[in-house]
């Protein structure tokens, strides 16, 4: 039965690694595939997300191999700063080969792409294959065929893409017909890094230079990445411009660790009141940081050490202690998309904090891998929270007891992994329902935290 036990945990101790970033395991795949040449990727994130994105590529023709097996938790002793109480681990991981034709050298699919649950696969894609001539069909699983593609048919159609999708262009399955591209300058109405980075590829097939304008800025990782495979890309504060025709080359990317997978384990550290744990090589690129700003503003004492550069994004290790006392913030529109993937976790933190904690401003996460904002205010007020719901947030109270349930998860990942979290400070046994989504993200999720709070 895909369900877990999980009861209430005493202390969080340890070192360990966590999975390798998903946006940017996605991102070196798709360049890699678009590439002339080798390229490597380490420390891939072998995940089904990621795993969705390397088949595709592989049904477009391109010669991918995976040339290490993924290593699974290792009983080495840790060495970070939380001490040696437990080993220090490391999450599946991968390198990958990745023998690429170019931006032309893709051939049409013989069949119709699967991408799986991942909302990266399909819109990036899109932008990729609406410059390729040739007729291909993009669709996924029942939750990423209810995500809204709208956002990228529109820009892409602007340019001259010949694409259209289910229910009036909302819905996949996705249809296209490439062709040769024209430049726009685009400002986008949603601030989203899977749509600038859709637009960004499709740039590369356009003639001229293309030009978004973002109402926030949203995770860079394509515009730090691409450039390293030889595009020309230029940012100057919220517009992004990319010159269309260039050929890319391929190279080696190194992946740092996933700071949406290390969130989870910080949060459980500052919640749960004998933790000392330390995650080491976690990518700290400020589009993606909001929670420890976050975090720091409800008081909390995250230390941030050993700062370091890895193919072209900010690393560090992070160690937390429990038994801070939290207080309660306010996060308003424009913080949003820095902490988007952490708005779960960050719930379970509002449940403990004093006083109301309240996140507007945050509709995009009706739309994600399930409804986040009605998935979290439902479970947790099963757990004993108080919740008000709002069409664009929460309203949390804080310092409420929680206590075991039997919960869903909604086939959500980070729903899972965060409601895991709730679970070890509430009193009594939960179960959670549809755990294995874990497995989109973060494979040997149940494993470290069974190790850390052994
Ligand atoms: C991602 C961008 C974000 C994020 C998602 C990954 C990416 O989505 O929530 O998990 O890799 O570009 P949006 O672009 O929809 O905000």
């Amino acid at each position: 039965m895909d369900r877990i036990e999980l009861v209430k945990a005493k202390s969080f101790k340890g070192t360990f690694y966590p999975t390798p970033d998903k946006s940017i395991s996605h991102r070196a795949v798709i360049f890699s595939s678009l590439s002339k040449g080798k390229s490597i990727i380490k420390n891939f994130l072998r995940a089904e997300d990621t795993i969705s994105t390397m088949n595709a590529f592989r049904e477009l023709g391109v010669d991918i191999s995976e040339v290490s097996p993924p290593t699974h938790p290792s009983p080495s002793r840790g060495e970070g700063k939380g001490g040696d109480k437990s080993s220090k681990l490391q999450a599946p991981n991968s390198e990958l080969v990745i023998n690429g034709n170019g931006i032309y050298g893709l051939k049409e699919p013989y069949n119709v792409i699967d991408c799986g649950n991942s909302g990266t696969t399909i819109r990036m894609l899109s932008g990729v294959l609406s410059g390729n001539p040739f007729f291909s069909v993009l669709t996924g699983d029942e939750s990423l065929r209810t995500r809204p593609m709208g956002r990228v048919i529109t820009p892409l159609r602007q340019m001259g893409a010949e694409i259209m999708a289910r229910s009036e262009d909302r819905y996949p399955p996705v249809a296209i017909k490439g062709r040769r591209l024209n430049a726009i300058r685009y400002t986008m109405p949603v601030a989203s890094a899977q749509v600038k980075s859709a637009i960004l590829l499709a740039g590369l097939y356009a003639d001229g230079e293309t030009e978004i304008i973002e109402p926030v800025k949203s995770r860079d990782h394509t515009e730090r990445m691409l450039p390293s495979f030889g595009a020309e890309i230029n940012v100057d504060g919220l517009s992004v411009r990319i010159k269309g025709g260039t050929e890319l080359k391929g190279t080696e990317v190194h992946v740092p660790g996933d700071f949406s997978s290390a969130a989870f384990f910080i949060i459980g550290a500052l919640l749960i009141k004998d933790s000392d744990i330390t995650i080491m090589g976690v990518g700290i690129n400020p589009t993606r940081t909001g929670l420890i700003s976050a975090l720091k503003e409800m008081g909390a004492d995250i230390e941030i050490y050993n700062i370091r550069n890895l193919s072209g994004e900010p690393v560090a290790d992070i160690h937390c202690k429990g038994g801070t006392k939290l207080k309660a913030i306010n996060i308003t529109k424009e913080k949003i998309p820095a902490l988007i993937d952490e708005f779960p976790i960050l719930c379970v933190a509002a449940t403990q904090a004093e006083g109301i904690t309240t996140i507007r401003g945050a509709e995009e996460l009706r739309v994600k891998e399930s409804d986040r904002i009605k998935s979290m205010a439902t479970e947790l007020r099963k757990m004993g929270a108080e919740i008000e719901e709002f069409d664009d947030g929460l309203s949390i109270m804080g310092k409420r007891r929680l206590k075991g349930a039997f919960i869903e998860s909604y086939r959500d990942h980070r729903v899972a992994m965060s409601l895991s979290i709730a679970a070890l400070i509430a009193d009594g046994t939960t179960t959670i329902n549809n755990v294995s989504s874990v497995n989109i993200s973060f494979p040997g999720f149940f494993e470290i935290l069974r190790r850390l709070t052994l």
